[in-house]
């Protein structure tokens, strides 16, 4: 999506596409025939609509929606937030000393990082948006990240706040019949990773000439291409 790849890693990608689709095609086919208590069997043996079962590419596509919606994603939310608070001392020590703050500084971080910055829709009706009309049938491509930063919602809105009572108005998990699958876990792998890093490591700082900060091009995806930290252990 980044356009980054030349012809022969774009080649190399879809031989790894491929050889991820065989893997999962013969993984449901044993679910199928062996159902066990995961998403996979879920997928191989619940029925949609009429009662059918979910086709082959119809569960593939689903498999790998869920593996790539919840990867980067979360890493991207990760480390931009660790980003954050290095960047703003003051909320990261009001952060360590208040550590009950912590789900609601997961949702601050992903306001302001919206690790996917936005998404394409097609206009079902003629419609009109902020004096903007917008025709049936129009593609547009919804900017999450920009309505995080509404100054009309979000009160100085560029500005990071742990204790921002309304940060979970956010729209980094999109909104409507598609609102992310993952929504509940990535918030808890979140707190998860924050509650461990802020108890067992202290003095973060960005490793000096080594961060540029530069985020990945991509359309939909906003995740920095590296990060580079120091820290001192407080827990060995
Ligand atoms: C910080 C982490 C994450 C962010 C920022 C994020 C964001 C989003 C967004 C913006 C959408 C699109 C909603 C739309 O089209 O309006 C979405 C959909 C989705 N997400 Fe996530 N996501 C995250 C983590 C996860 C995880 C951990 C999983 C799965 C384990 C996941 C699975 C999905 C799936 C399957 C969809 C498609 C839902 C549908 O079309 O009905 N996401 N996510």
């Amino acid at each position: 999506m980044g356009r980054l790849a030349d012809e022969e890693e774009q080649i190399q990608n879809a031989k790894d596409i491929v050889e991820f689709q065989h893997y999962f095609a013969a993984l449901l086919d044993r679910m199928r025939e062996a159902p066990e208590d995961n998403i996979i069997s879920d997928l191989a043996n619940n029925t949609i609509d009429e009662g059918r079962l979910l086709t082959k590419p119809e569960a593939l596509g689903m498999i790998q929606q869920i593996l790539v919606a919840g990867n980067e994603t979360s890493t991207s939310a990760i480390a931009g937030g660790v980003v954050l608070l290095i960047q703003n001392p003051d909320q990261q020590a009001m952060l360590r000393q208040h550590p009950d703050l912590i789900p609601a500084a997961v949702e601050e971080i992903l306001r302001l990082e919206t690790p996917t910055s936005g998404m394409w829709r097609r206009a079902t009706a003629d419609t009109e948006i902020g004096g903007v009309d917008i025709p049936e049938g129009a593609f547009l491509m919804v900017r999450f990240a920009a309505g995080n930063r509404d100054e009309s919602i979000f009160t100085d809105g560029g500005a990071m706040s742990v204790a921002r009572e309304n940060a979970d108005s956010h729209l980094a998990f999109g909104q409507g019949t598609h609102f992310c699958l993952g929504a509940q876990l990535a918030r808890m792998e979140m707190q998860v990773a924050l509650t461990g890093l802020l108890n067992r490591t202290t003095d973060w700082a960005l490793v000096e000439g080594k961060n540029p900060l530069k985020h990945s091009p991509n359309v939909l995806l906003r995740g920095l291409t590296d990060l580079h930290i120091s820290f001192s252990k407080t827990i060995s």
